[in-house]
């Protein structure tokens, strides 16, 4: 804690430029926003896996099984991304936040364990840190973490949907807000929906900026072997989503009827992963079934890959200016960082 201000007044008191006193720590304080009913979910699941070309959301990859599989990805020889998006923190993180300009918040989209943004908050001081995901509860170990290593450090983290809605609360000043947005999952989403989210971002972003992760076009060789690693952890992951499903459906999936597949889209520049049927099967669950003849896929993810030029035309098309993007040094992986 800082001294009272009489007491042995020093240089660093003197840059201080507000002279309102210091507001005493505050607990980290958690918001919860609608959660989706079950009702709704077994909705969402029954109006994909009924469709002629059946496909499940990739948030349904994410149990507590899924988060650890993905976690294991993410150490994979294959599994390019996480290890360039790192090395690009560590090798350009003080340009990264000059660029930026100076943050009041840093608001993080999908913080998990808020591992990346804690690297960012040794570089950039935002007197407020907000994290986002879809449970608050994820969140809970991680804050308390953050508010012990960061005791003046107020902290908001909210449980929230933010491709559905990201109207940020009030108790988050409006101005200098640094959205962070890591990880490259913006590629999950088809290009107009990205797009929109961008510039939802950029409306609440009066004069700050976004930071945000993107992977890059690459040869198929590379993106192929990235989501069909030789262990089969990432065709874990994607079998695990049936699982997943039989849970909240009371579905009767059999994983071993059912074959990971990745590949990569060039025309549409994405790679996608599918589930296919080994065998003919029917899925039943309470009030209904699907047939799947063998061979039939369900779409479960779409991974979009972006050159440098159009990411950045869609930054400036979301309203963003000052665009600037860092590397890895085999150019695989960006992260960019715009200003409002
Ligand atoms: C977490 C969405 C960035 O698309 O690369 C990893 C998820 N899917 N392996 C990605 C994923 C298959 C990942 N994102």
């Amino acid at each position: 804690m800082r001294s009272p201000s009489y007491s042995s007044p020093s240089i660093a008191d003197a840059v201080i430029p507000s002279a309102a006193p210091q507001a005493l720590p505050t607990e980290p304080r958690f918001h919860q926003r609608h959660v989706e009913t079950t009702d709704t979910v077994r909705k969402e699941l029954l109006d994909g896996l009924t469709k002629p070309q059946a496909d499940i959301s990739p948030k349904f990859l994410y149990d507590e099984l899924g988060s650890s599989l993905f976690t294991a990805i993410t150490l994979l020889d294959e599994y390019y991304p996480t290890r360039c998006e790192n090395q690009i923190f560590s090798r350009h993180s003080p340009d990264i936040v000059a660029h930026a300009g100076p943050v009041c918040s840093l608001i993080d989209l999908g913080a998990g364990d808020c591992a990346k943004a804690e690297r960012l908050l040794a570089h950039m001081r935002p007197s407020h840190y907000v994290p986002i995901d879809i449970s608050v509860d994820y969140l809970k170990t991680a804050v308390k973490r953050i508010a012990d290593r960061y005791p003046g450090l107020d902290i908001t983290a909210l449980g929230m949907d933010f491709f559905n809605d990201l109207s940020i609360p009030d108790e988050v000043h409006a101005d200098q807000r640094a959205f962070f947005y890591p990880g490259s999952s913006i590629g999950n989403l088809p290009p107009d929906h990205a797009a929109d989210l961008l510039a939802n971002i950029r409306r609440q972003c009066a004069d700050g900026a976004l930071i945000i992760g993107v992977d890059l076009v690459k040869p198929r060789e590379i993106l192929e072997p990235a989501y069909d690693d030789a262990v089969g952890v990432t065709a874990a992951f994607n079998l695990n989503l049936l699982r997943h499903v039989n849970a909240i459906l009371g579905s009767d999936f059999n994983l071993a009827q059912w074959q990971h597949v990745a590949c990569f889209n060039e025309a549409r520049s994405r790679m996608e992963m599918h589930l296919r049927a080994r065998v003919a099967t029917t899925v039943r669950w309470a009030g209904g079934e699907r047939r799947f003849e063998e061979g039939e896929r369900i779409h479960t993810e779409d991974s979009y890959k972006y050159r440098p030029h159009a990411f950045k035309a869609m930054l400036a098309r979301a309203g963003f200016g000052q665009i600037r993007y860092w590397t890895d040094e085999r150019e695989w992986f960006a992260v960019f960082c715009a200003r409002a």
